[in-house]
């Protein structure tokens, strides 16, 4: 950890060199007091007039049901207008707004937005009746022009893309690129319906990054479709963080389980997120629900496979720790109830492995610095023999369920494929 943080502030430096300049430090921090919020050095919140702060995004799909989220920064209209993105009726769908107190603060760097402590309002618009497999756009009335995309889960034999992607630190420069490349469609002839995000999402501690600016850099994956996270270590960097960004913002993601883990289902596909910050072990609560969840979803009609997925790998080659006794311990149920894919983030580049006939991929290049993907080649002999392929690149993961198979495409920041293959699920 300590290793992490010296090395974001390394980054943070190098970034900062490589910065606009804003202006004179602290007077583009100086703006119009337009609500009660504000940091202890008396900064006031630039408020828009629309209340809408960060977002939108959406979470916590099922066939015919989905919630959309934004935060605002005062009371303001919770509501949305629904249109199928093939054309159809729209509807106007009304939600709800809760007030928090925020105490998270991030105001250190003079030349980026801060995150200020202070109320804010989390606004969630629960939409229901929708047509399963299919997908919608949505419009803010607080906001013309600002909504997104969303798609209802899959019926069973519908074909279907989501996306993997982790340890997004867009201040580093490269979450551009990743994003343009894997929502725009070209990879599948189809844009994802959802993403899994494998941990990390923001970096405080690449030290040029603050919620304020990482929300608009994300927007593409935010309006690209639904967003299922997994908690990874930097979501707990400051105090107060998990609760005021992670909890609040993106917790109640899925099914099943509580804010920290959780499943759901796409076209008899099911998803598993869990928090490699919490214990995994088979006895602890979470292991323990992972596998009376995993055996409950290979029972349930129509199941197909399941998709384990979670931020600290369980193998890797990079300098990083790895997880051979938690392979060996979930392998027997892996096996048994139908997990095919375990994904994984933290080491910021790309790994495949084939393991005792389960797919591994590490896919945590979506923006922070790369790693040395071979650093422990040598001393991991069984895990280099199980390793495909790798590619120390920024990128996120396609993958596209089909009837028979599943395929996976690691797209570059530059729309080049980097690895592309096949688990063959019979039928
Ligand atoms: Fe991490």
């Amino acid at each position: 950890m300590r290793a992490i943080l010296f090395g974001g502030l390394i980054l943070g430096l190098a970034v900062a060199a490589a910065l606009p300049s804003c202006g004179e430090a602290g007077e583009a921090l100086v703006r119009g007091a337009a609500s009660a919020n504000g940091g202890e050095s008396g900064i006031a919140l630039d408020c828009p007039a629309s209340g809408v702060l960060h977002g939108p995004w959406s979470l916590h799909f099922d066939e015919t049901s989905i919630r959309v989220r934004w935060d605002a920064c005062k009371k303001s209209p919770a509501a949305i207008t629904v249109t199928p993105e093939r054309g159809g009726a729209s509807r106007t769908v009304e939600g709800e707004q809760t007030a928090s107190e925020v105490l998270t603060s991030y105001d250190v760097v003079k030349t980026i937005a801060p995150d200020l402590p202070g109320t804010y309002y989390r606004t969630e618009v629960a939409v229901t009746g929708l047509a399963p497999s299919t997908c919608y756009r949505y419009e803010l009335t607080a906001e013309k022009g600002r909504g997104g995309r969303f798609c209802t889960a899959r019926t069973l034999g519908d074909p279907f893309v989501f996306l993997a992607i982790g340890d997004t630190n867009p201040a580093v420069g490269d979450t551009d690129g990743v994003l343009a490349s894997v929502t725009d469609g070209k990879t599948f002839g189809q844009k994802p319906d959802f993403s899994v995000h494998l941990g990390d999402m923001q970096y405080y501690d690449s030290v040029f990054e603050s919620y304020a600016t990482w929300f608009p850099a994300m927007a593409p994956l935010f309006e690209a479709g639904a967003l299922e996270p997994s908690v990874g270590n930097h979501e707990l960097e400051r105090a107060h963080e998990f609760e005021d960004y992670y909890k609040r913002l993106f917790g109640g993601a899925g099914f099943d389980g509580p804010v920290e883990y959780y499943r759901f289902e796409s076209g008899g596909v099911w998803f598993f997120s869990l928090d490699t910050e919490l214990e995994l072990t088979p006895s602890s609560a979470q292991g323990t629900w992972l596998e009376a969840q995993l055996a409950d979803a290979a029972a349930k009609p129509g199941f197909r496979f399941s998709v384990v997925y979670f931020h600290k790998p369980w193998i890797t080659l990079a300098a990083y720790p790895h997880f051979p006794e938690l392979r060996k311990h979930y392998l027997p149920s892996f096996q048994k109830y139908g997990v095919r894919l375990v994904l994984q983030g933290h080491i910021h580049g790309y790994e495949r492995f084939i393991e005792n006939g389960i797919t591994y991929v590490v896919s945590g290049g979506g923006g922070a610095a790369l790693h040395d993907l071979d650093a422990s080649v040598a001393t991991r002999p069984d895990e280099a023999k199980a390793r495909i392929f790798r590619a120390k690149r920024y990128h996120g993961t396609l993958f596209q369920v089909q009837t028979d198979r599943l395929d996976g495409r690691a797209i570059a920041n530059d729309g080049s494929e980097l690895d592309a293959f096949s688990i063959d699920l019979g039928k």
